[in-house]
């Protein structure tokens, strides 16, 4: 392992101003995202809007993109690699190497996350095909008498086995807990879980020897469940999420890069430029959103060859939002003045 290789990629993740774009959605994923600006999901399609957003100027924001295995394999329209448009651009390439969930047993309502059989030899191959770091993705419901210990101690064994084969492999791990925000809980059932999760999730870090120094922390941020009637302000957000995340998160992860997680664009915007505000913080804390980045683009695309000007821009605009989150200096006026 070359820690100090890692440790530099890691901190390009979050370099000033950067975030990281996760493109990584399945094809049954894109399909349910293409069904609502009414296009096909195709392989051809999948391609044409992904190239669009790798091209963006937008990418200057953009320190990373998370691909799925078909997206790293891909050649553009005219022939060249997606993965050497994103270096031109000055991004690094990455790659999504879990293999989804299963329904845990004896655990109704809950999952774990699979993808720990033959990983090695596929991190070699991904190595080869370009990526610098990796993620993998653990799924926590909140309801009624879960999640229970069962599913968090599993799903972050996982994600420590991962992330030591990974370090051994010289790939920079994104480990992502999350603690989704489907349901009514609140607020404060939020933090608790994000607690469970995260404490777990840095004591199975240790007893695998994973590198921390080398690793990028993808969590939710604390908020109350999309159904709960009590919703919160950004600076509540902002207050809880970095209270539970100076409880769990030691100083030497160099950067943590939230999910959206289904948060509109300005909450997932707002809420980071929140945290940001308040400072001085041990890590560097940016975004690895996808729905948040991608919703305006896909939306002013549509499938038509004529709006790929207009998807490219309004990706720039998000991504250039987010950055200036990542810093700490966003505005609400700055959204008003692109509009
Ligand atoms: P969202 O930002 O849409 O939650 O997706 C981020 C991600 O990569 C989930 O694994």
């Amino acid at each position: 392992m070359n820690l100090a290789e890692l440790n530099r990629v890691a901190n390009a993740m979050v370099a000033p101003g950067r975030g990281v774009l996760a493109a990584d959605e399945s094809a049954a994923t894109v399909k349910k995202r293409f069904e609502v600006i009414g296009v096909e999901c195709t392989e051809d399609n999948r391609r044409d809007y992904r190239e669009l957003l790798f091209r963006s100027k937008g990418m200057a924001n953009i320190s990373g993109v998370i691909l799925f295995d078909e997206t790293i394999r891909q050649n553009a329209k005219d022939g060249t690699p997606l993965v050497k448009i994103i270096e031109q651009a000055g991004s690094l390439p990455g790659i999504k190497v879990d293999r989804g969930v299963k329904p845990l047993p004896f655990s109704p309502g809950e999952v774990v996350t699979e993808g720990l059989d033959g990983l090695r030899e596929r991190l070699v191959e991904y190595r080869g095909l370009g990526a610098k770091f990796c993620k993998w993705r653990a799924v926590i419901e909140i309801g009624p008498g879960i999640p229970s210990y069962n599913c968090i101690h599993a799903n972050t064994h996982a994600l420590a086995r991962y992330a030591a084969l990974c370090q051994d492999e010289d790939l920079v791990p994104i480990v992502e807990p999350e603690v989704v925000m489907d349901g009514d809980h609140d607020i404060g059932r939020c933090y608790e879980v994000t607690e469970f999760a995260l404490k777990m999730l840095y004591q199975e870090l240790f007893h695998a020897r994973v590198k921390l120094e080398g690793t990028v922390l993808k969590p939710n941020m604390v908020v109350p469940g999309k159904n709960c009637a009590k919703q919160a302000s950004a600076e509540e957000v902002a207050e809880k999420t970095l209270r539970v995340l100076k409880e769990c998160v030691p100083a030497s992860v160099p950067g943590i890069a939230f999910l959206s997680g289904g948060q509109s664009d300005l909450d997932a915007t707002a809420r980071l430029n929140a945290m940001n505000r308040i400072g001085p913080l041990p890590w560097k804390l940016s975004f690895s959103y996808s729905r948040a980045l991608q919703a305006a683009p896909q939306k002013a695309w549509s499938g038509r060859v004529e709006n790929v000007g207009a998807a490219q821009s309004a990706f720039a605009h998000r991504a250039a939002m987010n950055g200036l989150a990542s810093l700490g200096k966003w505005s609400a006026d700055l959204e008003k003045q692109a509009a």
